[in-house]
């Protein structure tokens, strides 16, 4: 049945392909999307602003994801340290849960959709690829789009980031033991599509 709920939760590290692969994967299949770091980078521009992350999380709007000034590194890196809190990440989670469950089928993409806010997802894919590729990948966007950075900056930010997302104790960063890994390092862009593709359809 085409409208029943099918929920695709596609997790990874920072600038591994996660988004570029969830929006084509939607597309595909004729899916809804959500891109919950979105989210959390709302809240972390909040947080930027004086708020408290909870109080940011918990008086969220659509109106707020829509914001354009959410990609940056500080907003990244923002994001990040507000995802730590466990209010903020209890108030994002009935937004994501009733997302992935709508009707016509849903593609969430984050850290920890697997894991913790799509346990029972129908597919799963783990996104990665290695930080010296993802560090490149992320400093030739911030450079296209005229931001004044350096490779061996990024690689810190991208490290940094990792490490916090990884090692925090709720809902860390990890591939859930049903996920699907594809390894982006050495594919290009429309391989790692296919690829994620395929790996959907092997769970349809
Ligand atoms: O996917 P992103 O780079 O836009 O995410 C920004 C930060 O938000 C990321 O470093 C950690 C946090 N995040 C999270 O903790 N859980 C998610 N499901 C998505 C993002």
């Amino acid at each position: 049945n085409m409208t029943e709920p099918f929920t695709i939760a596609v997790d990874g590290p920072a600038a591994a392909g996660k988004g570029t692969i969830s929006k084509a994967v939607a597309e595909h299949f004729g899916f809804a999307h959500l891109d919950t770091g979105l989210l959390y980078r709302a809240v972390g521009a909040k947080y930027l602003l004086g708020m408290d992350p909870a109080a940011a999380a918990r008086a969220l709007t659509a109106g707020d994801i829509e914001g354009s000034n959410l990609r940056g590194p500080e907003v990244a890196q923002a994001a990040s340290k507000v995802a730590v809190v466990s209010e903020v990440r209890a108030a994002l989670l009935d937004f994501q849960r009733s997302f992935a469950r709508r009707a016509g089928g849903a593609v969430l993409d984050g850290r920890d959709i697997g894991t913790v806010i799509c346990p029972q997802a129908e597919a799963k894919l783990f996104i990665t690829a290695r930080a010296e590729v993802r560090a490149q990948r992320r400093f030739s966007e911030l450079v296209a789009s005229g931001s004044m950075t350096s490779p061996e900056q990024v690689l810190a930010d991208v490290r940094e980031r990792d490490a916090r997302d990884q090692n925090r104790a709720e809902s860390p960063l990890k591939p859930a033991p049903d996920a699907m890994v594809i390894d982006t390092s050495d594919m290009s862009i429309k391989e790692a599509i296919h690829a994620a593709i395929a790996a959907v359809r092997s769970r349809r």
